[in-house]
């Protein structure tokens, strides 16, 4: 069973039924967040293994009968000696979300928000997305034997990334727009036809399942919080649920300090970095957005309001980088610490060496990045690798090992 909870504006705090499938207010507009009663709470998971629904009270789902799972969370939380050393930092952790069922931090959300929609009795499940959470929602609504639905930009999703949607049997729509027009389509969609569930960020439950990222960097750091928590932001959710968590961590007292939360955007798709770079409360978003990071290929992300709350309060801030920049920093992770990445991912690491360099962070922080998607799903970045050193060899001839040794 969850601890209590409501679901409220974020905005305006107006409350709402703990089963809508509203997500927006209908006075003010403003996101829908689910609250939690957690104050006095003890805490009765330290001994269950590490996964999403370890944290089980805090997950908004009232019927365990409803929970579908893939067995989703619990990725490592890698220590980069060698990479930290580099860049200039003693404690640089990757938490590496490449490591769930689809290869996504997604699953972290869509394990809590399909439960939900099964509790509340959905049957058309539909998202607009750049791959992930595509991938991710067809996956599991494979498994919870519900319709899934998809629109993504024509042209625009990296292959491995259609081929999981492909392979979970979902529904697709290929869009003759980007991600934001397809994002636009879907709230339209939902709204006029109401058998239709959102399962976009704009889900408060989808939210509640990524939140549980801070909980575990938590319990594996030893119930303490990073200094900086840096990772990629696209349309704004994982930042925002993050952030909630920490919060939370705090407000139960297991955690005594919340880390500073940096987002970091491609440059020509950077409405929030440019915002916070100009200590703007509002987003102007970027129309025709571009980045080869095709997952962060975001001009107007909905959750900005959620975004720049949590860099606010956690005084933390964002930056941009240039794709040749990113492609950089997916290859030195993956040559120096083993971790293979795809590029909006990598982006985190590119940016955090972009804020060692000018002094944003400093050397003692300890800092986590966030790995946002697996490597194999962009099998495109091969385009852009130096040519990679390799022979041909032909064992057939009897000096080959003489000609292996000469080599080496
Ligand atoms: N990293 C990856 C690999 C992503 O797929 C996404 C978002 C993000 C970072 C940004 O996260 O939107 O919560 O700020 N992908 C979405 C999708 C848009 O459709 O898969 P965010």
């Amino acid at each position: 069973m969850p601890w209590p909870y409501s679901l409220k504006c974020f905005n305006c705090h107006t409350p709402y039924p703990t089963r809508t499938t509203d997500h927006s207010c209908s006075k003010c507009g403003g996101l829908l967040e689910i609250a939690f009663d957690i104050s006095s709470r003890r805490i009765p998971w330290r001994n269950r293994s590490l996964g999403v629904w370890k944290y089980r009270e805090i997950l908004p789902v009232d019927d365990d009968r409803y929970i579908t799972s893939l067995d989703e969370g619990g990725t490592g939380l890698h220590h980069c000696g060698r990479l930290g050393r580099e860049i200039g930092l003693k404690k640089l952790y990757v938490k590496n979300e490449g490591e769930n069922p689809t290869g996504s931090f997604k699953d972290r959300g869509m394990t809590a928000a399909i439960s939900k929609a099964r509790e509340m009795g959905k049957r058309k499940l539909v998202c607009a997305s750049t791959g992930n959470t595509a991938a991710s929602l067809a996956a599991y609504s494979a498994k919870a034997g519900l319709e899934c639905i998809v629109f993504v930009p024509a042209g625009k999703v990296a292959r491995g990334k259609m081929l999981q949607v492909i392979m979970h049997g979902a529904r697709i729509f290929q869009i003759n727009g980007d991600f934001d027009q397809a994002m636009a389509s879907v709230i339209e969609l939902t709204e006029h036809g109401k058998a239709f569930y959102m399962m976009n960020s704009l889900n408060p439950f989808r939210l509640e399942g990524q939140k549980t990222l801070a909980y575990e960097v938590c319990d594996q750091l030893n119930s303490r919080a990073p200094d900086a928590l840096v990772l990629p932001v696209g349309n704004g959710g994982n930042i925002s649920a993050i952030w909630k968590g920490f919060n939370e961590l705090h407000e139960l007292g297991i955690a005594t300090s919340r880390p500073r939360m940096i987002g970091i955007q491609a440059e020509k798709a950077a409405p929030i970095a440019k915002a916070v770079k100009k200590g703007q409360n509002r987003i102007t978003p970027v129309a025709n957005p571009q980045t080869l990071a095709t997952a962060i290929r975001i001009g107007s992300p909905v959750n900005w309001t959620k975004v720049l709350q949590a860099i606010k309060e956690s005084k933390g801030t964002a930056e941009t980088v240039s794709d040749r920049e990113i492609l950089a920093a997916q290859k030195d992770l993956a040559a120096k610490e083993g971790i293979f990445v795809e590029p909006a991912s990598a982006a985190s690491i590119a940016g955090l060496r972009k804020m060692r360099e000018s002094g944003d962070i400093d050397r003692s922080e300890v800092v986590v990045c966030v790995t946002t998607g697996h490597g194999l799903k962009d099998p495109s970045v091969a385009e852009h690798l130096r040519q990679h050193e390799s022979y041909n060899l032909k064992i057939t001839e009897p000096d080959w090992i003489r000609r292996v040794e000469r080599i080496l």
